[in-house]
């Protein structure tokens, strides 16, 4: 992220390929991340420059899902989000407490493959379902500073709802409307509310928003509808059109430039 300015940013929002869940597999492999540890050694070096572009008091929020997996037989819970936190802890930065995201389609597979293995209702050797996501939230150092009666600080206020909603840990948020199938769900974008939501509790108006893993483009989006400012990088140029779409009028504000030495990343930028 060369072209971001130390302590530049004030919100990450954003949600990684997920080690160890099968739609990501090839994407790791042509990293050449194929074991578990590879993989978040991988995103570990994007953790490094969320960091260095926050401002001081600057938040981001990680959005991540545990994966299961067999492998030589044995099944086992791969805890991504607590690598993540591992993460973000070696880096300096003071983990707050995290949302779970709780995602109603995910319900509890009785047959065959699955929770229960066909053990059906007998103990004891099914498992649990996955069927949370976490976000998790990071500051870098202290508080943010404002000063007093900030008129862009007020006019960001939350609700009384809002807040009491918001800042419980347990969301319940459905799916995103998809506009394009194939691609977002091959993305796994997340359900606008998602970024929304985060947006409005961690920055305020003019803020700068950041997500270094695009997708879809869902969090620029929204950053842009609630008047921040936006940036983001999105590494598979098939997405281009799609952002650029969904921006509508805003991607007008948004150059894609292709940076060879960046790892080939693309960066949407605001103008
Ligand atoms: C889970 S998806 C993000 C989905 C997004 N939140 C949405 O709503 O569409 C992760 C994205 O990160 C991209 N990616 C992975 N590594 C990257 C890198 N080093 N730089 C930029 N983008 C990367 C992948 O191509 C993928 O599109």
């Amino acid at each position: 992220m060369r072209e971001l300015a130390d302590s530049s940013v004030h919100l990450v929002v954003t949600s990684p390929p997920y080690p160890m869940v099968g739609i990501w597999d090839d994407f790791f492999r042509e990293e050449s991340a194929q074991s578990y540890d590879e993989m978040h050694r991988y995103l570990y070096q994007t953790w490094k420059e969320v960091k260095r572009v926050l401002v001081p008091g600057g938040i981001a929020c990680v959005n991540i899902g545990d994966a299961t997996r067999t492998k030589d037989g044995i099944f086992h819970l791969y805890p991504n989000h607590s690598r993540v936190i591992e993460s973000f802890e070696q880096l300096g930065l003071v983990t707050l407490p995290y949302v779970l995201w709780k995602k109603p389609t995910t319900k509890p597979r009785y047959r065959g493959k699955g929770a229960f293995l066909g053990s059906g209702f007998l103990p004891p050797n099914a498992y649990v379902t996955l069927d949370m996501e976490y976000i998790l939230i990071f500051r870098k150092g202290s508080l943010r500073a404002f000063e007093p009666k900030d008129p862009q600080r007020y006019k960001s206020k939350f609700t009384k709802r809002e807040r009491d909603e918001w800042f419980s840990q347990v969301w319940t948020v459905t799916g995103a409307r998809q506009t394009h199938r194939g691609l977002e769900r091959r993305v796994a974008a997340f359900p606008e509310e998602i970024p929304r939501r985060l947006i409005r509790m961690f920055s305020i108006e003019s803020d700068l928003v950041l997500d270094p893993f695009l997708g879809s483009g869902t969090t620029l989006k929204a950053a842009m509808d609630l008047s921040r400012r936006f940036i983001g990088y999105e590494k598979l140029e098939d997405f281009s059109g799609i952002i650029r779409e969904r921006m509508g009028q805003g991607s007008e504000k948004i150059v894609f430039q292709k940076q060879s030495v960046v790892e080939q990343v693309s960066p949407a930028l605001a103008a």
